[in-house]
This record gives C-alpha cells, structure tokens and sequence, in this order.
C-alpha cells in the first residue's frame, strides 16, 4: 500500500512509520504521496481510532524536507511544494481522529513541522527539535513560521527560526511543544497508553475538542460560536446520551461513536 512507510492497527491505534532510515527518515515526494494516501485510509477506516506518527531507524523521528530535492526547483515549483506540504500537514491538523506525533529522534525542519502538525507530542529522551533552514537560505515552508509561534510563543520561536539551534527533549518540554519524554524503549508504549485512554471515550466528543481547539488559530472562525455549535450537536448523539445515562447509573460508558 506504502512504499515509504510502514503501518500497522493494533487495538484502534494506527502506527504510521516513516521509513527512510539511510536518508534519517527525510520527507521525499515518495513520503508525502503515501502521507496523502494514510490519510484517506484514516478519514475512511472505522477500525482506526487514533494514529501514531513516528519514524524508522534509532536516531530520527524525520530529519527534514529530502535536501535532495531542493537543487532542480525554481521559484514556482519550491512554491508548490510548500503549498502540498502545508495541505496536507493541514490534513493531519483537522484530522477528526487524534494523531500523536511519537518523536524518536531528529525533529528537524519539515520533521518538526510534521510533529507540529499532529495534535500532541511526545518525545523519547534523544529527540531533538530545530528548524535549521536559514543554514540553507530558506525558510520552514510547511508551516513551521506559524505553528512553531503558536507553540512556543512568539520570542523563543523567532530566536530558534533565525538562529537555526536545536532544542533537546527536556527543553522541547519545558517550552510546551512536547507533553511528556520517555526512555527510546518506552516511546511508543507510552503513546500507545495515552490513546487508550483517549480511544475510550466518546469519538465524536473527541472530534469536536480538536475542531473547536483549532478553531483559537483560524482568524476566519469564531471560536465560541463554534464550541456553542458543536456543544450542541453532542446533544443529539447516541453517545451523549449513553455517557450522562452511564454516569448517573454509575457505571461506565460504552460510546459507538454514532
Ligand atoms: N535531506 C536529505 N538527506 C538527508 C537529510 C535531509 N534533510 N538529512 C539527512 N540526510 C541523509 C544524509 O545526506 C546522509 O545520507 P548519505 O549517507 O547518503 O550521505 C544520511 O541521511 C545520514 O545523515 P548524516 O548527515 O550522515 O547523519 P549525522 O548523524 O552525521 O547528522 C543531522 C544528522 C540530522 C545533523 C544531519 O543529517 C543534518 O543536518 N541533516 C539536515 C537537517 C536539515 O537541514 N533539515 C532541514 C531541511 S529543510
């Protein structure tokens, strides 16, 4: 189905592998067409619950755009890529189910705006975050000028953008673009139990969370008037109904996800 990653659904999670190891996991055209296709299997698949995004190999999570692409570009085709790059990292953002990016090691440039695009983060020990594109003479173009902002707030963003330094783990943690940083052995593992958790409740509650919290970055939406709605449309769901009805029996609730 994928040329350049690997996947495999266990228990409703869905783990996408980016699988370059030799060129650290980098994002080829190869990568973003099976991106593309992950992603419709994701909208399409009921059985897939939630998604983990993480890479091959013991030292990269993905170590940027594939640099060996760049060469042949004119300004209208580098445009272009920017533009499939941000659709479709655009894609994962407004994923209806939760995508986790799992970091497993070198978060650079494209890879740390792939990682910004899921809906949390979480890092083993050895990862490394950075946006180096001005040692190139670019600039992010998936994305990462604006999310990183939203992340990290305006100050330290504009300092990692223009100064090209990496960020370990436990600052990643501390400035809030990652959650939690586990060993390299207990990464996925400790993904895996936090979309457990999540893949217990209510689906379309879920869904409505990531709508409305993304709505806070879309200037075009009026983010209450959107939780309002969506608050609303939960009162006509079965699982809404099944979740107030399991609380005052006072056992658990078993959402379908209708
Ligand atoms: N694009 C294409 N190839 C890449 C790549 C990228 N972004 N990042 C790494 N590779 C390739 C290397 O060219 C090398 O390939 P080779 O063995 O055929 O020569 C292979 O991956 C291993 O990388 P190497 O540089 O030898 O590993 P390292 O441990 O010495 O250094 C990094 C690791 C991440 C510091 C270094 O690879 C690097 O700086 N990569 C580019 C990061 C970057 O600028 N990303 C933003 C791109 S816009």
């Amino acid at each position: 189905m994928y040329q350049t990653l690997l996947a495999s659904l266990e228990n409703g999670i869905y783990t996408i592998t980016i699988n370059r190891p030799d060129k650290l996991n980098a994002l080829n055209k190869d990568v973003f067409t099976d991106l593309n296709t992950a992603l419709d299997e994701i909208e399409s698949n009921p059985e897939i619950k939630s998604v983990i995004i993480t890479g091959s190999g013991p030292k990269a999570f993905v170590a940027g755009a594939d640099i060996s692409e760049f060469n042949s570009l004119n300004k209208e085709q580098a445009k272009a890529l920017a533009k499939r790059g941000q659709d479709i990292f655009a894609r994962i953002e407004n994923s209806s189910k939760p995508i986790v990016a799992a970091v497993n090691g070198f978060a650079l440039g494209g890879g740390c705006e792939l990682a910004m695009s899921c809906h949390f983060r979480v890092a083993s020990d050895n990862a490394k975050f950075g946006q180096p594109e001005v040692n190139l003479g670019l600039i992010p173009g998936y994305g990462g000028t604006q999310r990183l902002v939203q992340l990290i707030g305006k100050g330290k963003a504009m300092e990692l953008l223009m100064s090209a330094h990496m960020i370990d783990a436990k600052e990643a943690k501390e400035l809030g673009l990652v959650n939690y940083v586990t060993t390299t052995d207990t990464l996925l593992e400790h993904t895996r139990k936090i979309l457990d958790v999540i893949n217990s409740k209510a689906p379309l509650a879920v869904a409505g969370c990531i709508k409305a919290a993304n709505a806070v970055f879309n200037e075009s939406i009026d983010g209450f008037a959107l939780e309002i709605e969506e608050f609303g449309n939960t009162f006509d769901t079965e699982d809404m109904k099944e979740g107030v009805t399991a609380f005052l029996e006072k056992r658990k609730a078993d959402f379908k996800g209708k």
